[in-house]
Formats: C-alpha cells, structure tokens, sequence
C-alpha cells in the first residue's frame, strides 16, 4: 500500500507536467527563457523535513490516495478557468450526510469553518463556553474578535464536563454566542458520547448555538458515539465540522466544511472565503468515494496505535484512551522537555496543551515512524517499577 502511494505520487508530478503543457509551457520552457539566476527555486526536496518523523500535528501520513491523486490530475486543466465543473462538491457531501446542499458549507479546511463560526456567532461581549484543553481555533477567533471564552476543566478522566457545561451555559445565557465541543477532544482522544450530546442540547436554552467538531470522527470504534449530524435534521442549532485532512490525507491541500440548519449557514456565509481550488475539489469528491482506502488508512491507523499504546504502558506509562490518530500520555516530565529530546532524535511530538503540561500527545504516524518513536522513547524514559499500564487516568 505504501509503494502504491509513492507510485501515485510520481504519477501526480508527472500530472504538473501534463499541466504546464496543456497551459502551454513545456516544463521549464517559458521559464529558462529569462535570466537563469532569476528563476524560481522550487525546494522539491527539503532533507530535514522529510527526514523529520513527523507524529506532533495528527495528520495523516499516507497522504491522498491513487484514485484521489488521479481525479485531482485530471483537473489541473480548470487551473485557469472561474466557473469550472467542480464535481458536485457540495451536492456529494450533501447527499453523503442526507442533508441539502443549502445545509453545507465548505472551506480550506475546517479551520476555516471554526473561524467562520466563530466569526458569525460570536463578536463584542458574547462568550464561547467550551473545555481546557481543546482544539483552539474558536477560542483564537474568540480573542481576536474582543469575545470571551469560558474554559471550563475537564472531568478527571479527562473527559468534557457536560454537566459543568449547561451549568455554564445557562448561567451566561444571554452572553452566549456559542458552546463549542469537540467530538472526540483533541488533544486527549476521549469522546463525548451521544447520550451526553442529547443531554447538552437539551439542557440549555434551544437558541444557543453548538459547535461540535468532528475532525476525528472517522477513527471512532466505541459504540457509545455517534456524530451529531441527526441534530442538523431536527433542526437543532448545532453545527458540525468536518474535515479531509485526517482520514483523506488532505491536510497541505485544504478541504473542510460545516453542517448546519440553512439560517446558521446564512449567518456563516459572509464570512468564508470561498478560497477552495479546483484540484482540491474534485480531490475531496475522490476522496468520498474511495471508501476502500478510508477503510484501509482507519484500521492501519488504529492498530499502530493499539500497538504503540501497549508498548508505552508496558513500560509504566498512563496512556488516555483514544478514539482519533493520536494519543495522549502522562509523561511526568516537562512536554517541552521530552519534545526537545525527541526532536533531537529528528522526531515531531505534540506541543503543550496548558493545563496537561506534563502529557505527550503523540499523532500515529507510518510503521517505520511508529518503531522509531518506540527506540527514542525507550531512550528517553526509563521502565518503571510498575510497568503494566495504568490504563485510563
Ligand atoms: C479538532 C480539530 N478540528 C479542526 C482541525 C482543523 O483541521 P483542518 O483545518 O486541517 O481541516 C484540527 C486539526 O488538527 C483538529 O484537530
């Protein structure tokens, strides 16, 4: 499966060549005809980044798959077209959730959705009421924007406090722009299960709106989670991001978006960018229905992680149990510390997560990537006396 993708990702720069021929510049042509020293330098290959075991931003390592790489080639001919087909983007993602196409709203990313929300429902003296630590996109947006965040604690399972949440929530009432959860948290990997989403959107007032971040949702196996895109239907104000860039491998190229009641997106609307290229477009309708390399990178991803998971609480270590491509473990040392051990062994962890300052929050990354984390880590921390795994706290 490997070889295959790096197979595809020669096939793929052999698609930009095809690209510049059919603009109408033979790869190098029009460029070499200026002065040599003023051509562009394109660093195609950067020794320390790729040589990097890159596990600190959850991404996907695999990158986009052969049928994805192939539907973005053949769309490299809209480059320099406005109003080109675009695959039905909106109406795949539409019909691939059971909602209208007026219910989607796509951006570079759900980043970009999170600021959108952020941006719509939020503003002077409202408050986003949410969790520490979590996903910071909205709480940044919050600040940027003179709002306040309300960042309550996690429970001491690390799990989101609904409780503590509709508490909050009814007590700020009318301050309340939005509530923003993200299901399952990044960085600790629990989820919130759909019993206490139900719980959430019927314990605080109907007109308050909820963000609810589902990035990680397809790396979920526990019963007890469902996403919360139902609520959309009933009409609820909840809206859902979602994102190519975990289990698509499209994080560089940027593709996400929201799922929403049609007054919410209205609300949205003004404030995206509609920054989402051609390629990418008919990337992410690809990436829809590749179902067979979805399948393949979720069970890859979750074994290497049950595996690496194993190893490190065999050594002594707590390992908060997760549900995404990642996991958190208690390291009882600096974070900053233990990155700067592993970045000298040319490995990427985590960064810090105030208040966890001494858990590691690990992406899984390929097998070859996995087994050099595992030699570093036995490396850098010593076996403890009670080796077997805490398993949880
Ligand atoms: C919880 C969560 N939400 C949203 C994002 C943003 O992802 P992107 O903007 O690449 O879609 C991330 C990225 O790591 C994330 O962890």
């Amino acid at each position: 499966m490997i070889s295959k993708h790096n197979v595809s990702r020669r096939r793929f720069m052999g698609g930009a060549a095809a690209a510049l021929g059919y603009l109408g510049l033979r790869p190098g042509a029009g460029l070499a005809a200026t002065s040599p020293d003023r051509r562009p330098r394109f660093p195609f290959l950067d020794d320390e980044y790729d040589s990097l075991a890159k596990l600190s931003s959850n991404e996907n390592p695999y990158g986009p798959s052969e049928s994805m790489l192939e539907a973005m080639n053949g769309a490299w001919k809209y480059s320099n077209r406005y109003g080109y087909p675009d695959g039905d983007i909106q109406q795949m993602i539409a019909d691939h959730h059971g909602v209208d196409p007026e219910n989607i709203l796509i951006g570079a990313g759900s980043g970009e959705t999170l600021e959108v929300a952020g941006l719509a429902f939020l503003g002077h003296d409202k408050k986003v009421i949410g969790v520490e630590p979590t996903f910071t996109t909205v709480y940044r947006t919050a600040t940027g924007i003179d709002a306040d965040v309300i960042a309550l604690p996690l429970t001491s399972d690390y799990r989101q406090d609904i409780a503590a949440t509709i508490k909050a929530t009814k007590r700020n009432y009318r301050d309340v722009g939005m509530v923003y959860l993200c299901n399952p948290n990044n960085p600790t990997g629990r989820i919130v299960p759909s019993r206490e989403i139900r719980q959430l959107l019927d314990g605080i007032p109907e007109d308050v709106p909820v963000l609810i971040d589902e990035a990680y949702h397809h790396f979920i196996e526990d019963p007890e989670y469902s996403t919360s895109v139902p609520y959309v239907l009933e009409g609820r104000q909840v809206l859902v991001a979602r994102t190519f860039s975990k289990i698509y491998g499209m994080a560089g190229l940027r593709l996400g978006y929201g799922i929403a009641p049609k007054e919410m997106i209205d609300r949205m609307r003004p404030y995206s960018t509609g920054s989402v290229n051609a390629l990418v477009k008919w990337g992410g309708v690809a990436a829809l229905k590749d179902t067979e390399s979805e399948a393949w990178v979720k069970k890859t991803t979750i074994a290497l992680r049950k595996k690496t998971v194993a190893e490190v609480e065999s050594m002594g270590y707590s390992v908060i149990p997760s549900e995404t491509n990642f996991f958190m473990v208690q390291t009882g040392r600096p974070a900053s510390e233990v990155r700067a051990e592993f970045r000298k062994r040319d490995i990427a962890v985590g960064r810090d997560f105030p208040p966890m300052l001494d858990h590691l929050r690990v992406s899984i990354g390929t097998e070859e990537e996995m087994g050099r984390f595992m030699t570093a880590w036995k490396e850098i921390f010593p076996v403890r006396s009670s080796a077997g795994g805490a398993n949880g706290r």
